[in-house]
């Protein structure tokens, strides 16, 4: 086989067999095609497009590049939950405890933040000792003793994704759907999963900007699912504003634990509770979504989840101590700095990717792979999209550590913010459920 003929077929919008497509992958990976080559075909594949076959073919062989974890040691059915990436989207911290409390297995692996989004390990690791390092032997006994382990992604998992994503993002790729499905599923496969959940962002601070687009990203990532035998649902939730309240890592787990002590914000709980109960349906504990309410809404009632979010951190090393005290903690490393409403009027905008670039400025979140974050710093919003503010109201709150530029920081989140004097519908949470 010659990649020559292969990129020649795809420049003209053929369809590629799986055989290529196992073929350019494996070369890919080996180094023998070299990335002039390998770049001229992912331009091909981001003009022609993939069909869903072809898209399904390649996220197979990604897969099947490097390690693929086996978790049949974990009894039951193992469901894993992705977001395409948000603005203290912190779902998975109240998710995972509920479906655990629920009697789901949950054996997560999970990636850092990068550019404006935020990433569950670096928001776990906020919390002094957590180990995101367990070994596989670890990961499955705590699982099944717990029902409950997260941990980062393992350095050989799927690694075509990640020798091609770091091409794509250089080669002006990365925002085509087959590339972006093919590159999601492909870990989530190689990680296990028997069953995925998936909230797919649309909005200002997500990838999918329309909601359009969202879809073919969601119905094309479900068709993969279906080629590969994993049952898979794609929940399609708004990115406009930032989710909940906080943003920013040990802000946002504190915000975390206050949802599941029953006292956290509305739509924070409400993307919480749509998507627990979608995995308690595709992990067959359930096969009604007004069940599945009953079993999430008794988790969090009873405290249970709240014990499993716990115990979870106390076994994978986190300091209970710290835990407890999270907001003397965040307090005792940040100065705080209020930004007021200069307006009189309804709040119609707050541009989570603007939101995210300032609290990644704070030092929150990584500019380029290997950039430190600061755990404690982040922005706490009292206003959301819709409220009514007189000027001078406090729309948010600024975590920050002195060696920050505070001023830029602080255009950046006022030029995010729109008040207007009419009344602003609120925005809807949930747009789309695909299955
Ligand atoms: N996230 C991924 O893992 N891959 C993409 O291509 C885009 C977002």
């Amino acid at each position: 086989m010659d990649m020559y003929d292969v990129i020649t077929r795809k420049k003209l919008g053929e369809e590629l067999s799986k055989d290529e497509i196992d073929f350019f992958i494996k070369e890919y990976v080996k180094g023998d095609i070299p990335d002039y080559q390998m770049s001229a075909l992912l331009m091909a594949i981001f003009f022609k497009g993939m069909s869903y076959r072809e898209t399904a073919d390649l996220t197979a062989a990604m897969a099947a590049s490097g390690e693929q974890i086996d978790l049949t040691a974990i009894k039951g059915i193992k469901v894993d939950k992705h977001s395409t990436g948000g603005v203290g989207d912190k779902t998975t911290l109240v998710v995972a405890p509920i479906v655990a409390a629920c009697g789901l297995p949950v054996a997560k692996m999970s990636g850092r933040g990068l550019g404006h989004t935020g990433g569950t390990i670096d928001k776990l690791e906020a919390i002094k000792g957590y180990n995101s390092e367990l070994t596989t032997e670890q990961f499955v006994k705590q699982v099944n003793d717990y029902k409950l382990a997260i941990v980062g992604q393992t350095g050989n998992l799927a690694p075509a994704d990640k020798k091609l994503y770091a091409l794509r993002d250089v080669t002006s790729t990365v925002d085509s759907i087959p590339l972006i499905a093919s590159s999601i599923m492909s870990k989530k496969i190689a990680a296990g999963a028997d069953a995925i959940v998936l909230d797919v962002k649309v909005g200002n601070g997500a990838f999918m900007k329309s909601l359009a687009e969202a879809e073919e990203l969601a119905n094309c990532m479900v068709s993969i699912g279906e080629a590969l035998n994993r049952r898979t649902i794609a929940v399609i939730s708004d990115m406009e504003q930032p989710l909940g309240s906080a943003i920013g890592n040990a802000n946002e787990v504190l915000e975390a634990i206050r949802v599941l002590q029953g006292n956290g914000p509305e739509d924070l709980l409400e993307l919480s509770k749509v998507l627990a109960a979608q995995m308690l349906i595709v992990g067959e504990k359930t096969s009604s979504t007004v069940d599945a309410y009953k079993l999430i809404d008794n988790a969090i009632n009873t405290g249970e989840a709240l014990d499993t979010f716990y115990k979870f951190l106390e076994m994978q090393g986190a300091n209970i101590n710290d835990i407890d005290n999270l907001e003397q903690v965040i307090s005792n490393n940040t100065e705080r700095f209020k930004i007021c409403a200069l307006a009189t009027g309804y709040i119609s905008e707050l541009a989570a990717e603007q939101i995210g670039r300032a609290t990644m400025l704070l030092g929150a979140g990584r500019a380029v792979k290997d950039a430190n974050i600061n755990p404690f710093v982040g922005v706490i919003f009292h206003k959301k999209a819709g409220d009514y503010v007189k000027t001078g109201d406090t729309i948010c709150e600024v975590r920050y550590s002195e060696e920050i530029q505070l001023q830029s920081v602080v255009s950046v989140i006022n030029n995010a913010i729109k008040i207007t004097k009419n009344v602003v519908q609120s925005q809807k949470l949930i747009h789309k459920i695909i299955t």
